[in-house]
């Protein structure tokens, strides 16, 4: 039997929700079951399951992918997930992958935080896509897309085909109804729900916004840590699976799917999310990023941000990743003679950040808890005027304790390809390119 890890449910205004359990582990072949026996004992398909369930595969990678990288689980339902009437094209709102719908630009963009919908939205329906590369069809890329939501979802049920949905909340706890149990996730926390898995998401604090990042490639993974040695970075026993949880519940439902870039919807006389018992890895979970082991220099030199990475989406190409999901968590920062905040750059990658929470070291101003930036393939950026300023002048016999803030970036290999919708919304602000012309000439060629 696993062992069960218990999740701190306490809401933000104190009231005290029933405590979940959670399997703990990344990647395991875990074994859980909501009713005892429900488990076909020795193999995956007998003749008759028992409790009179039916015996369903959900795939996560090709049959024939390497031990390591294979990802399947097999559920003991009361209905399989064929029972559902004809999906019928529905709108999608402001959720895309039409990536190419306007000219990329090289300019660096940045956003404000995005208000609350002004009609009511479950999460589904308010779905904002930001930016995107690559495409269901390809398998590779990503969709970056921002939600805010203030309606529970209580008779509609969501999976996504094209890709596996990496939930970084920033305001407002999500519960998360899966068909392979429950995860309750509150900003500083993420969640992942993989590729095709049937869900519901409801808001025990009401109103909550947050960043998604659907990964169309391969399904995210803990990188290596190479010199690192065993342990650190994001550690594996802090993951945790949900256990199983079935609803038996009869009545109109009905299922969205996203399907090659669109939303489909078809009707059901019953929740999908009538999984009793199941085995495998192709399982969502949940991860504190406050438990992230922070790693850095401490001797000279500021390293490059893969010292922050969470989970990264692998390519074919060893070595560059179709997504890095990376974090600047609270930290000391004792470096000597060196400038501490991040040096200005000019990446091959495309960097997409937003802000979970606090202040973010390398901007005074700006950049604010729920908005955005984008800095493209080759776009430059790095400190603003007033950042630099202070840092180069800065008292470094002291440590910078960089505290109580959570900044997280979606890093990915191709360019970013920003939507209508991002490029003329009014929070985008047409002035950010100004946090640099304050940059003064320091250059005097009579003073090495
Ligand atoms: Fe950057």
């Amino acid at each position: 039997m696993t062992t069960k890890s218990a999740d701190k449910a306490a809401s933000p205004r104190g009231a005290h929700r029933p405590t979940l359990a959670y399997l703990p582990g990344f990647g395991n072949h875990f074994a859980t079951e909501a009713l005892p026996g429900a488990l076909p004992a020795g193999q995956n398909s007998p003749q008759r399951c028992p409790y009179g369930l039916y015996a369903e595969q959900l795939s996560g990678t090709a049959f024939t992918a390497p031990r390591a990288a294979n990802r399947r689980t097999w559920l003991y339902r009361i209905r399989p997930g064929a029972v559902h009437r004809p999906f019928r094209r529905v709108d999608a709102r402001r959720l895309s992958n039409e990536f190419g719908e306007v000219a990329a630009t090289p300019n660096p963009l940045r956003w404000h935080p995005f208000p609350a919908p002004s009609a009511p939205a479950d999460f589904v329906d308010g779905l904002t896509t930001m930016a995107g590369n690559g495409g269901p069809d390809a398998q590779a890329g990503c969709g970056i897309h921002m939600y805010a939501a203030n309606r529970a979802m209580t008779d509609r049920y969501f999976y996504d085909a094209d890709g596996e949905l990496l939930i970084v909340p920033q305001q407002g706890h999500l519960r998360i109804a899966t068909e392979l149990g429950v995860l309750e996730v509150a900003p500083q926390e993420i969640a992942v729900v993989p590729r095709g898995v049937r869900f519901r998401v409801e808001l025990p604090d009401g109103a909550a916004r947050g960043y998604v990042c659907e990964n169309f490639g391969s399904p995210f993974r803990l990188p290596d840590l190479g010199p690192i040695g065993a342990n650190g970075l994001a550690n594996p026993r802090d993951f945790l699976t949900p256990v199983a949880a079935y609803e038996d519940k009869e009545g109109r439902c009905e299922l969205v799917a996203k399907f090659m870039g669109g939303l489909w919807a078809a009707e059901m006389d019953h929740s999908p999310l009538d999984v009793v018992a199941w085995h495998g890895n192709h399982a969502p979970y949940k991860y504190d990023l406050q438990l992230f082991n922070t790693i850095g220099s401490i001797s000279y030199d500021h390293p490059d941000p893969s010292i922050f990475l969470v989970l990264q989406s692998v390519s074919d190409t060893p070595g560059v990743d179709n997504i890095d999901f990376v974090i600047f968590p609270p930290r000391w920062l004792v470096m000597q003679h060196t400038f501490r905040p991040p040096w200005y750059h000019r990446n091959v990658a495309a960097e997409f950040m937003g802000l979970v929470h606090g202040v973010y070291d390398a901007k005074s101003a700006g950049f604010l808890p729920g908005g955005a930036s984008l800095h493209n393939c080759m776009t430059g950026h790095g400190p603003d005027a007033e950042t630099f300023e202070r840092a180069a002048r800065a008292d470094l016999s002291r440590p910078d304790v960089i505290g109580d803030t959570m900044a997280f970036m979606f890093e990915t290999r191709l360019a970013l390809r920003p939507t209508r919708y991002a490029l003329e919304c009014a929070e985008l602000q047409a002035d950010y390119f100004e946090c640099w012309q304050g940059l003064k000439k320091h250059f005097d060629p009579s003073r090495p």
